[in-house]
């Protein structure tokens, strides 16, 4: 029998919405999706590695509802994010006549729902947005939260989502039927963003045996048992949306933490996976890493960095690296660049603060804390952990 869709609300000061999780979220779209707009003109962004059936599922329930589709795709490359893609949607949204009152809807992982909320965000300043991720990693993070936007290229290199807005969506409809679809790499790339979510889940909702309960889930998850996935996604979204409306704009003091915490391992992700030659299991074809294996190794430098500053005790670090294990996900790198090459990317990621690192590091499993002015020796300690 199929399970009912579980609801969690999402309340922060911009909006309430609710994001559905189950095996047949999708199935709604055409209710939601009609009682949540009044247009009836919608631009539909797709993930083009989307399977006929999904992307099918997603017109029928649009045009069912009224709506005047125009439709276009999307390739989920981070070299996709850009503004010249946002400005390709943002003429196809024009062409179809969209007003204040239609609607984006985006389906596809957290790139198709990053741009396409951005064209939402932007449009005639703003229209509705509703999120249908496909990707472990978009259901449990991207989907949540309203951070919209596309990269920049910039003199000092790839500058991840330095332009964008804050644009919180009607719904976000998770259906993990759409991960049958979605490759085993992929699939263990958003555990990386689950685990992170059970090292701050004690800041979030006090969720005290969020890790422990995780490592047991992990497993089941790549096995791709539906229950589990479903357990999976709507505990995991119930810390995200408890992180996003204790601090919505990410505007926490450094003593509170706030939405930075969600930044757990990410200054590391983001400089590594900047670097194209990197790859998780050394075999040049599997380069560059994706965003999910950027932050298990993320996670793990992070958490030898909280050692080296006598934060986190040696236990929890192997712990960590244990879960990342049992998820697949690489725990160290070879072919790393030298300290100096990474620092520098790292400082240019746009969390670091006027020239001196800011990090969100460890003091327990399920405790994080954002660090101000963390010196390069002990970033170095991270870098070294992961150094194959
Ligand atoms: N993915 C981090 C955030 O939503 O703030």
């Amino acid at each position: 029998m199929t399970k009912p869709t579980i609801s969690i609300p999402v309340q922060l000061p911009s909006a309430h919405y609710n994001v559905l999780v189950g095996a047949t979220a999708l199935d709604v779209l055409s209710e939601q999706a009609a009682s949540l707009v009044k247009g009836r003109r919608a631009l539909l962004v797709i993930d083009d590695q989307l399977p006929d059936r999904t992307i099918g599922a997603a017109v029928t329930a649009l045009s069912h509802a009224g709506f005047a589709l125009a439709t276009t795709h999307l390739h989920a490359l981070e070299t996709n994010k850009t503004l010249a893609e946002t400005q390709r949607l943002l003429i196809a949204a024009a062409d179809e006549q969209l007003d204040r009152t239609d609607l984006v809807v985006a389906l596809g992982g957290g790139i198709v729902g990053d741009v396409a909320g951005f064209v939402a965000a932007s449009y005639k300043r703003g229209i509705a947005v509703i999120q249908c991720p496909t990707t472990l990693l978009s259901m449990v993070d991207a989907s949540v939260g309203g951070k919209t936007g596309v990269n920049l290229n910039t003199r000092a290199g790839l500058m991840k989502n330095l332009v964008g807005a804050f644009h919180q969506p009607s719904v976000v409809l998770a259906d993990v039927r759409t991960l049958d679809s979605l490759d085993d790499r992929h699939l263990r790339a958003g555990l990386a963003e689950c685990i992170k979510h059970a090292l701050i889940a004690e800041n979030a909702i006090e969720e005290r045996d969020m890790f422990q309960w995780t490592q047991g889930i992990i497993p089941r998850a790549i096995a791709r048992d539906q229950e589990a996935l479903i357990e999976l996604v709507a505990r995991n979204v119930r810390v995200k949306a408890a992180v996003v409306a204790s601090d919505e704009r990410e505007e926490a003091s450094s003593t509170v933490g706030g939405r930075a915490l969600l930044n757990l391992g990410h200054t590391f992700a983001h400089a590594i996976e900047t670097i194209p030659n990197l790859s998780p299991d050394d075999n040049p074809e599997n380069a560059p890493l994706v965003h999910g294996e950027a932050v298990a190794l993320g996670l793990i430098a992070a958490a030898y960095t909280s050692r080296e500053l006598n934060m986190l005790d040696e236990n929890a670090v192997q712990l960590i690296t244990d879960i990342v294990n049992t998820a697949g996900l690489p725990t160290t790198i070879a072919n790393l660049p030298d300290d100096a090459t990474i620092l520098h990317l790292m400082a240019h990621d746009k969390k670091a603060h006027a020239g001196s690192l800011r990090l969100v590091l460890l003091e327990s499993i399920g405790v994080a804390r954002v660090v101000e002015n963390v010196e390069d020796e002990f970033i170095a300690a991270g870098l070294a952990a992961i150094r194959a």
